[in-house]
């Protein structure tokens, strides 16, 4: 949610490390683009509407500068304009900024009643003011932010530069990441790792209240109270590849093919914390990692023994709640940095909660928060539709739904799921048939992707699978999906069954299989064209159905891993043939660090 990147040095043209930097962190947010530099001892700030492709049209990228900043933005206080774009800048400061200045509004009344004016909508700019009031009142940066860390209310990160000094960059974080990456006579700020990857695998993490003032040949960080601390230095484990798109046209592509992979890196989980003695297991997270969630509930419910709530972590963070020492709270998210479950996790602690992380990213504010992490090993996952970090959660939901069914005497459990180790190395190899399977997505996808209307149903396990299938053909196909409890449909959805509505249906539980073939005959006597999507155990022929995707049967504590590779395959094609910005769809951002 809004992409920062920053640089100082001797060795690189700013404009150029700027803009690939914001290219790779355009997942971000893209609804616009713009940079600051010094160029001869002046500072230049260009920005433009839409993508970073419109602002580099409008750069060169040869001019000298050795400091600038730069942003691309996912709006939340002003339209998608170029007014509204960053950097903003008010005197003796310019800034970009990640994140929300919640207290605004007054902070804005307070500078303009001591004469400043304002030209955007956004909190931004009132930042911006509030840090040039404070620095011309104490004549220090220093003081000037650490008052300022005092009087916004919010979480932010921002890069600064401040006119007359060319040696300097600032950095401070609040809430929203932002790294420092660490360079030989040059060094870098940003929001994420990808911007930088390409120039240094070194960086420094901020925690929150902490600010940086940075040199071409040197770092100081400094904690909320101005005293100077010391940083470990990191180092980035991918490369440079890890943000390739390798050859596939997109992203979401790439990342849906390396599904199998990731699912052997993750599996390979040693230490896994014991959550045996829970009487209670709520799982928050937002998007697909719900989603996620809703699936690992069916596997720990039914295999595991323990009753599981799911619950989406902005509902959660203002609901009451009735949690304990008893109830272990997962956190699901890609990123770590969604804003609304890092919240829940934050409150959760407070209620005594034990804390689990199920997180892609390394040192991600949710990972740090919580008591015991898991990581997802998928790697950077750069289209703003999981994919890939999608299946790396089910299958550590999966791995705990086992842990939990193999320590209790639940024996029918054990029984059906008594080779999982094995099956789970087995499984890269099928989940790699499935999805070569392309031919038959591709197939499908061309007789859906004209309709207005498409529904998903299963129930169970295979409803939270209709959910994440549902999710992923609206949100980068943009046409309108919705997912339902194949039981419910007759409950009035039914009316929108029409001649030639597509009806997804996954049938892949066996105990309710029939049930919900039953439902695929209701639509289809509707005039519903359905698309049943089962396993080669529970395969049924007859007339409820136009057309048909076998999946292999593969341990039940696996299955989900499979089926909905169809599902993603699908959304894909159907974005495709529509011709939509698939890695980028409208409005969307990858990673969400406001509520
Ligand atoms: C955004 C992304 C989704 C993601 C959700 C939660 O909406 O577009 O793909 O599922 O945020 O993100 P997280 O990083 O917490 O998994």
């Amino acid at each position: 949610m809004c992409g920062i990147v920053g640089y100082i040095g001797k060795n690189k043209k700013a404009i150029e490390v700027l803009i690939n930097g914001l290219e790779n962190l355009e997942y971000r947010g893209y609804d616009s683009a713009g940079i600051a530099y010094i160029s001869d001892n002046e500072l230049n700030i260009i920005k433009e509407k839409g993508r970073i492709q419109n602002l580099k049209n409008n750069l060169n990228l040869n001019t000298e500068s050795r400091l600038g900043i730069g942003h691309t933005r996912w709006a939340t206080h002003g339209a998608a304009n170029k007014n509204n774009a960053h950097p903003h800048r008010c005197n003796n400061i310019t800034i970009v900024h990640n994140g929300i200045i919640e207290n605004y509004i007054e902070l804005k009344e307070e500078l303009m009643n001591i004469g400043y004016t304002f030209k955007s909508e956004t909190d931004t700019e009132v930042a911006s003011a509030l840090i040039d009031y404070l620095y011309s009142k104490y004549n220090s940066m220093d003081k000037a932010i650490i008052e300022f860390e005092n009087k916004a209310k919010g979480a932010y990160a921002i890069g600064i530069i401040v006119n007359g000094n060319n040696d300097n960059l600032y950095a401070i974080k609040k809430g929203s990441p932002l790294i420092i990456g660490v360079g030989n006579n040059e060094n870098y700020i940003a929001s994420d790792v990808p911007a930088i990857i390409s120039y240094t695998k070194k960086y420094i993490t901020l925690n929150d209240g902490e600010y940086a003032k940075i040199s071409e040949d040197n770092i100081e960080v400094y904690n909320e109270f101005g005293k100077i601390i010391n940083k470990e230095i990191k180092e980035f484990e991918g490369d440079a590849n890890s943000i390739d798109k390798c050859g596939y046209e997109h992203y979401m592509n790439k990342e849906i093919h390396e599904q199998p992979e990731v699912i052997k890196k993750t599996s390979d989980m040693d230490n896994l914390p014991n959550i045996n003695n829970f009487s209670k297991i709520t799982i928050v997270a937002c998007g697909s990692a719900m989603h996620a969630g809703l699936v690992g509930k069916n596997l720990i419910e039914n295999y595991g023994n323990i009753p599981v709530d799911v619950e989406i972590a902005s509902e959660f963070r203002y609901k009451k709640l009735f949690l304990n020492k008893d109830n272990l709270v997962i956190a699901i998210s890609q990123s770590g940095e969604t804003a609304d479950t890092l919240e829940a996790v934050k409150i959760a602690k407070k209620y005594g909660c034990h804390t689990l992380g199920i997180i892609n990213v390394k040192e991600s504010s949710i990972a740090r928060e919580c008591d015991d992490v898991l990581y997802t090993k998928a790697g950077s996952e750069i289209a703003v539709a999981t994919t890939k970090a999608y299946s790396a959660q089910v299958e550590i939901l999966s791995i705990l739904a086992y842990t939990l069914a193999k320590n209790s005497d639940n024996v029918k459990s054990i029984v059906e799921i008594k080779n999982f180790l094995e099956d789970l190395k087995k499984l890269p190899i099928v989940m790699q048939e499935v999805i070569d399977d392309e031919d038959t997505y591709k197939n499908i996808a061309n007789k859906i992707y004209n309709k207005n209307d498409i529904f998903f149903i299963g129930r169970g396990i295979d409803y939270a699978l209709s959910m994440e299938g549902s999710l992923k053909l609206k949100e980068i196909s943009y046409l309108h999906s919705e997912a339902y409890a194949a039981g419910e449909l007759k409950h009035g959805t039914i009316s929108l069954i029409d001649d030639n509505t597509p009806v997804l249906g996954i049938v892949s539980d066996e105990f309710i299989s029939d049930k919900t073939i039953s439902n695929l005959k209701e639509v289809k006597s509707r005039g519903a064209n359905v698309i049943y999507i089962t396993t080669d155990s529970l395969n049924k022929n007859g007339d409820f159905y136009d057309d048909k995707i076998v999946l292999p049967t593969v341990n039940p504590l696996l299955q989900p891993l499979v089926n909905i590779i169809p599902l993603q395959l699908i959304a894909y094609n159907v974005a495709k043939l529509n011709n939509c910005d698939i890695d980028k769809p409208k409005n969307l951002a990858k990673s969400v660090t406001v509520e």
